[in-house]
């Protein structure tokens, strides 16, 4: 379990796109002198290509299974920080490693929110259709309930500035460690 007095455990940011889990993770990262990981990061660095060409090439299916290999062994590392891609939560069994191998945190933002953060954003190929709301909406309903089923701790991420969510999320770990 993270400890956010002693330092130890992970700490797992989960979400949709645009919910700024990379963005609060490096800041948390900076601010706990901890390492980052971002998996998708991982994943471009390990195949040497974007996400958009693994899309391309190996469908979403190709990028689920390079992204439950990069999950499995993130989890392994001890003491960081990690920002999932959006979809991780789809399968079980990324789910239940996040939860045993971390204190994983939501942060949860509406469709209308995140579209506002990333509607130019060509980075992310689930988005590229034709009417990305209705995507989002359709990702916000099938997710929500799999990211608070996975998450110890809900926060909401829909200010447009971070250091509001980073204050409130420093916030309400401090009152989670407090309460251990
Ligand atoms: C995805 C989210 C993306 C990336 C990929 C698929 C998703 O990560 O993993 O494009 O299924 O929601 P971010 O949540 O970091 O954008």
């Amino acid at each position: 379990m993270f400890d956010m007095n002693k330092i130890t455990g992970n700490l797992i940011l989960v979400g949709l796109m645009g919910a700024g889990k990379t963005t609060l993770g490096k800041q948390l990262a900076n601010k706990l002198q901890l390492e980052f990981y971002d998996s998708d990061q991982v994943i471009c660095e390990r195949t040497g290509v974007s996400i958009p060409t693994i899309f391309e090439l190996e469908g979403e299916t190709g990028f689920r299974q390079r992204e439950k290999t990069i999950i499995s062994e993130l989890v392994q590392l001890q003491n960081i920080i990690i920002a999932t891609g959006g979809g991780t939560v789809l399968h079980e069994e990324n789910r239940d490693k996040l939860k045993e191998n971390g204190f994983v945190i939501y942060l949860h933002a509406l469709p209308e929110i995140l579209l506002s953060r990333i509607q130019h954003d060509k980075n992310r190929p689930l988005l590229q259709v034709k009417d990305p709301m209705l995507k989002l909406q359709q990702l916000y309903t099938q997710r929500d309930r799999l990211y608070r089923a996975t998450a110890h701790l809900v926060i909401e991420a829909n200010d447009s500035c971070t250091s509001e969510t980073m204050t409130r999320l420093c916030a309400l770990l401090r009152q989670q460690t407090n309460q251990q």
